[in-house]
């Protein structure tokens, strides 16, 4: 087998965490590989490596389907696409969590509507709970559902809190913290295991030991 390791990288809010950790575990990566190019595949042939940049949901899916060897994704990626990958590492970046919110004032009702990105973190989280809810799947900028009365909560991640803040909402539950994730394929794990297990020591020396997932 290629002995060639390709990586998939999502691109935004993770993405130049990401890169900074791949440069502080010592891989020579050049100055200008950043997110804003068009290009989506990115060869470092002196490092034996192709990147895949990709959109965060669809990490999973190209490491599951094995285009690529590894890819780099955050847990709540993760929880919703719910992909076979192995889980190798917490690299403990881009660290958030995933939370109820909505405005202060709203009066409960029977099913109250949730806008979320994230539709089966949501409905698992309140089927837990017990609540019967009616989820609304938006593709961005949930924020805006309990404002404008698409929804009366939303699921979402928080991470300073500021677009909570500024749009007058209030996180109300705590359902996961969130960091992001090192995934393998489960073939390539075994196939080009050298290289995989070289990335992770890479990584695991950056970032310490104990980071392992559960
Ligand atoms: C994420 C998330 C929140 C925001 C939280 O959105 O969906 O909207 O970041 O960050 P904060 O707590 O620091 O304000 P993202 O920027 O990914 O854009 P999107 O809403 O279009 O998905």
């Amino acid at each position: 087998m290629n002995s060639r390791l390709t990586i998939a990288m999502p691109k935004g809010r993770i993405f130049s965490e990401a890169v900074d950790l791949l440069r502080k575990s010592g891989l020579s990566i050049p100055e200008d590989f950043h997110e804003d190019t068009r290009k989506l595949i990115i060869s470092f042939d002196e490092l034996d490596i192709d990147f895949f940049l990709a959109k965060p949901a669809d990490v999973p899916t190209y490491v599951e389907y094995g285009v690529a060897d590894v890819g780099v994704v955050g847990k709540d990626v993760l929880l919703e696409e719910d992909r076979d990958v192995y889980e190798l590492l917490d690299l403990g970046i881009s660290r958030c969590r995933m939370s109820v919110a909505g405005l202060a004032d709203w009066t409960p009702t029977f099913s109250p509507r949730v806008a979320t990105k994230y539709p089966r973190i949501a409905s698992r989280y309140f089927r837990e709970q017990g609540q019967q809810v009616e989820v609304i799947k938006l593709n961005g900028s949930v924020e805006l559902a309990p404002l404008i009365g698409l929804a009366d909560r939303i699921v979402d991640i928080v991470s300073t809190g500021r677009t909570l803040q500024e749009n007058g909402l209030i996180e109300l539950e705590h359902i996961t913290d969130i960091t992001t994730r090192l995934i393998a394929n489960r073939v390539s794990y075994r196939m080009k295991n050298k290289e995989i297990e070289e990335i992770y020591q890479r990584f695991s020396k950056v970032i310490g030991v104990n980071q392992e997932c559960q």
